[in-house]
């Protein structure tokens, strides 16, 4: 078998991640995927910076889509970020080449997913983004795989690690939410523009992408209503507590009568269920399947190791020649239903 080469666009935190697994793990990668797996190519926007690795092995484009169109590149790994810009550009090109393409990039999938997977099935290329959800968390695997033949009845969770740490944290200390904000702002928790994260976009991004694979409708990013946590007070959360509740931005994908609902907002859980327990920055999932029952999921929804590890999943299901369609396949036609519509959960 000829080895699997893969080309790194983007050289941040988790692409560096990526790269760091490929070099400790090589050996275990290759006996488990059956074949070598080796990082031939990488691009990124700064070459000087110092990402504590020697980077001289591999040959450096800069232009991602170029990165894409290497003879020695089979799989895109497409880390750039941003939903539209060279991120999807890159994409675009490896899928058209028929290459598969591993990404973690959520709002580009939340709002051109459609377009994107019908691409890639037009060439026979694989689309995957465990990364993109809930980092660690293997959900889009439980959803696409373990829930196969299982009809989903819910999907929820708390989606983002950032929003979870300032909830948590404001009740645990006493602190008001400005305050919190600053101190998350200064643990590098905060994505570059912060209303991603406290304004619920960046979960709703991965919401829709869940909900797509649970039911089988394109991502659907505009149909999600969101609201964020900027107008959390510490007197909303010590109200909850007191009735045995805790807040927590919650995403919400369900079938109703009325057809798919997607909600992303503060809602008040109990204080001992799973979503309750959920401490600091940390992701959970809740799936509930016909047959499965109710699964839950927890872990880092973030940073260097978790989200590489997501990639890199998905890169051995790659290397061992497994095959997924990127979203669910719509059965029955479901209404989507638009955000003013959405009812509470
Ligand atoms: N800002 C995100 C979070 C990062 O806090 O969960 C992962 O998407």
């Amino acid at each position: 078998t000829q080895p699997l080469r893969l080309g790194i666009a983007g050289l941040g935190t988790v692409g560096a991640g990526v790269v760091k697994i490929a070099r400790r793990h090589a050996d275990l990668i290759a006996a488990r995927a059956g074949r070598v797996v080796v990082v031939t190519a990488v691009s990124a926007r700064d070459r000087s910076r110092d990402r504590g690795m020697p980077l001289g092995d591999y040959a450096w484009e800069d232009d991602p889509a170029a990165l894409a169109a290497r003879k020695d590149v089979d799989v895109l790994v497409e880390l750039i970020g941003g939903d539209a810009g060279p991120a999807k550009s890159a994409v675009e090109a490896a899928l058209r080449a028929g290459k598969d393409v591993v990404t973690a990039n959520k709002a580009m999938l939340a709002l051109h997913g459609a377009e994107l997977a019908a691409l890639a099935e037009a060439n026979g290329a694989a689309l995957r983004y465990e990364a993109a959800v809930a980092g660690a968390i293997p959900v889009v695997k439980v959803l696409s795989e373990s829930f196969a033949a299982n009809e989903t009845s819910r999907v929820m969770g708390v989606m983002n690690g950032t929003c979870n740490y300032i909830l948590t944290r404001m009740e645990g200390a006493g602190l008001p939410y400005e305050e919190v904000f600053e101190e998350a702002s200064a643990l590098g928790y905060l994505e570059a523009d912060p209303t991603l994260d406290v304004g619920g976009i960046d979960a709703a991004h991965k919401l829709a992408l869940l909900s797509a694979l649970a039911f089988g409708t394109p991502p659907a990013f505009d149909a999600v209503e969101i609201e964020g946590i900027e107008r959390v007070s510490i007197q909303d959360i010590r109200f909850a507590a007191d009735l045995g509740f805790r807040i927590k931005l919650l995403g919400v994908a369900q079938v109703t009568g009325r057809g798919l609902e997607q909600r992303m907002s503060p809602c008040l859980v109990p204080a001992n269920s799973p979503l309750g327990q959920l401490e600091g920055a940390t992701n959970m999932t809740v799936l509930e399947g016909d047959a499965a029952g109710q699964i839950v999921l927890r872990g880092a929804g973030a940073g260097e190791g978790p989200t590489a590890s997501a990639v890199w999943s998905d890169v051995m299901d790659i290397a061992r020649g497994l095959r997924v369609p990127a979203f669910g396949r719509p059965v029955d036609q479901l209404r989507v239903i638009p955000p003013a519509q959405s009812a509470a959960p």
